[in-house]
């Protein structure tokens, strides 16, 4: 089910229930002259709902739903669930949650709540109820935003049975159990369900056995898909023709593993908070947003909405310099969003956010750098209908998998303080990136058919199925690579019998024997084999280097130092009609340029420009039903020239000029091309 909406949605989070009613009139007159058409309403307005229990006061909301419909403005309307009232805990302590030392919280915050409490649950469905069963035909209504954030764990007696039940259905006896978690190291043998309990750091509680940690979160997140679906299942009964989302948020970091989520939603949305003018410089942290998109476009391989984003500054953040509001729209926009939302419409005057970015500030004017941004780009926004729904399609895959980084953080090897995986997995994505090439970034457990080249650094936990799903892969035409540290561990965190790349050996033709970890500054070089054929050149590996033997594999670089000098450094093993790639150490990024040119060569991966465009410049394609829409970002802080753009294209939109060399943008600019097939 998708969005009933032919142009792209531009608003943000509106809080009418903090303002007195005479503000709302101003706010439908300055949203309209933002370009603003869908504003998110209710996400924490449980108190001003329901007062005390089954005591509703839907009157304002009501008044609101009128006049966003009066104004030509759609309603994001949320179920309050992320924030309930202190009536709830009040009445009910068992509502709150319990943190991993036991202790139960006070009433606090928001996102406070324990994720398996009945009370909880009942009176969530029962909010959900009363917004259905009222709004379900209002004419503004637009979409579902259900709760806000997920992203806890709660350990109360409650959520521990709750595990243990999970555990039960997963592994039907004890025995099961332990044999999967290998308990027979120090003495972890479990002999009644009840000695399980949820893991807590050191010194207090179960920390070591890593099997439990990877089974609390994979729980964790079912009871947090439990909690959306016990609101989303009354949704979906009383207005089954309205989609809905949850807002996600953290891809690499925390409890989430949002893959688990993305089959019960009908749209995905996100929250993108980027910190341009930090110490990464903006081309390497709009690398990083860029990732974050492509994960969150990767999880149904579909359009998503950009639920929230900063349209000023604020929290601990640099003000964003002109044009940056723009370019980090234009940037979601490019890679599959149909939306530009705001945290949020008008900034409240309490709470701990009172100085966060809005697009009206405590001044209430229209006339500030940062409202006139955000209606110009309400006004470009409105000439990209036709990108709305249009698909981004991707040659090229990533991995990059929750369960992996999970293990990973777990794992025990020589430099364990370096192996970091999203920096790894930036390091990979960068070459693309810096190509132009659309990359979904996805699970190992995704369907790998639709592409050309999968890579997975680091693939260091296999699922079940997924060396099997990489053969296929392969042998049918595809070119995979992956790294060192790859094949390690089953899903439980349990040594592969055979040792590293596990069931990827025969895949790769490559086994392992050791990873020696270099001292920070320490090097060893890699060298081509013969007269360099593939163009590889000579580079270094920092940090891990593998001692390889090549079991089938073509060597295609060697390692120059150390006492595996000589042994293989990168290689490449066919199977079937297509190729595996294994690279044997962190290259550093001119010889993993080199690698990926190959890849790409190998794999056939059309470019998007003949050319690899200018540091800094992001340049990305959206299909149309006739013809593609090309976006050209400019990071850079300098003007840049991005040449080789067939010369049928036009500007849609943005602040680009076509020049004898090329479309000019200047510093931090970003346009929209179009051309025709
Ligand atoms: C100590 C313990 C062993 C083992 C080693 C690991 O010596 O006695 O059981 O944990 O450390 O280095
Ligand atoms: C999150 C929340 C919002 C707000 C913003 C502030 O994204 O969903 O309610 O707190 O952070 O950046």
């Amino acid at each position: 089910m998708s969005l009933q909406l032919p142009v792209l949605l531009h608003g943000g989070d509106y809080n009418p229930e903090q303002w007195p009613e005479a503000v709302w009139l101003d706010d439908m007159r300055r949203m309209r002259e933002a370009g603003c058409n869908a504003m998110t309403v209710g996400v924490f307005a449980w108190s001003a709902l329901e007062s005390s229990e089954s005591v509703y006061t839907f009157g304002w909301l009501d008044r609101v739903m009128d006049l966003l419909h009066a104004n030509g403005l759609k309603a994001v309307l949320a179920t309050p669930s992320a924030a309930h009232p202190p009536w709830l805990s009040q009445q009910h302590p068992e509502v709150l949650r319990t943190a991993p030392d036991r202790v139960r919280h006070e009433h606090r915050v928001r996102v406070n709540y324990c994720l398996t409490s009945p009370v909880y649950r009942r009176a969530c469905a029962a909010m959900a109820t009363q917004l259905a069963t009222r709004y379900g035909r209002h004419p503004a209504l637009l979409l579902w935003h259900v709760s806000n954030e997920y992203h806890d764990d709660c350990h109360c007696v409650l959520c521990q049975q709750a595990f243990r039940d999970w555990l039960h259905a997963k592994y039907g006896t004890l025995d099961a159990l332990n044999a999967a978690w290998d308990t027979r190291v120090w003495s972890h043998v479990y002999t009644d369900w009840r000695q399980v309990v949820s893991p807590q750091p050191w010194p207090a509680g179960e920390w070591s056995l890593l099997s439990l940690g990877l089974d609390w979160r994979r729980f964790v997140n079912d009871q947090s898909v439990a909690c959306f679906l016990n609101e989303a299942r009354v949704l979906r009964q009383i207005t089954p023709s309205i989609p809905l989302t949850t807002n996600m948020h953290q891809a690499t970091d925390g409890l989430m593993d949002w893959v688990r989520f993305a089959p019960h939603v009908d749209v995905v949305s996100w929250d993108n908070y980027p910190d341009y003018h930090a110490d990464a410089g903006d081309p390497a942290r709009a690398l990083s947003v860029a990732f974050q998109h492509d994960f969150y476009r990767g999880l149904k391989r579909q359009p998503f909405l950009m639920m929230e984003s900063n349209p000023g500054s604020g929290q601990g953040k640099r003000q964003k310099r002109p044009g940056i509001l723009r370019l980090q729209s234009l940037q979601a926009i490019a890679h599959g969003s149909d939306s530009v939302q705001y945290f949020q419409w008008r900034n409240c005057r309490g709470g701990v956010e009172k100085f966060h970015g809005a697009v009206l500030n405590h001044d209430d004017r229209a006339d500030t750098r940062v409202f006139q941004e955000v209606a110009a780009l309400g006004r470009e926004l409105a000439t990209l209908g036709a990108v709305r729904g249009a698909d981004v399609p991707a040659d090229v895959a990533l991995v990059y998998d929750r369960e992996v980084h999970w293990a990973l953080e777990y794992s025990t090897t020589a430099r364990w303080d370096e192996r970091d995986y999203v920096d790894t997995c930036l390091a990979h994505y960068a070459p693309l990136w810096r190509r132009g090439l659309n990359i979904d970034v996805v699970a190992s457990t995704a369907d790998f058919t639709p592409y050309r080249l999968v890579v997975a650094p680091l693939l260091y936990l296999l699922r079940p199925g997924v060396a099997e799903a990489l053969t296929a892969f392969v042998r049918a035409g595809g070119v995979f690579a992956t790294t060192y540290w790859s094949g390690g561990v089953d899903e439980n965190d349990r040594a592969f019998a055979g040792g590293f790349p596990g069931p990827l050996r025969e895949l790769l033709g490559v086994r392992s024997e050791e990873l020696d970890g270099l001292d920070a500054g320490e090097s060893n070089r890699v060298l081509p084999a013969g007269s360099d054929p593939h163009g590889l050149g000579t580079g270094v590996a920092t940090r891990f280097c593998d001692v390889l033997h090549a079991e089938g594999a073509e060597v295609l670089a060697s390692f120059g130092d150390a006492y595996y000098a000589g042994r293989p450094a990168l290689t490449s093993h066919r199977m079937g009609a297509g190729e595996a790639f294994y690279l044997g150490g962190l290259f550093d990024g001119g010889l993993l340029d080199c690698v990926y040119a190959l890849l790409l060569r190998r794999a056939g991966v059309p470019s998007t420009l003949p050319e690899t465009p200018p540091a800094g410049v992001s340049v990305r394609s959206r299909n149309g039903a006739d013809g593609r829409h090309l976006f050209l970002l400019n990071f850079a802080a300098e003007a840049r020239t991005v040449a080789g753009v067939d010369a049928g294209a036009r500007l849609i939109c943005g602040s680009a000029e076509a020049g004898p060399a090329g479309w000019h943008l200047p510093a931090h600019g970003a346009a929209v091309l179009w051309s025709a097939k």
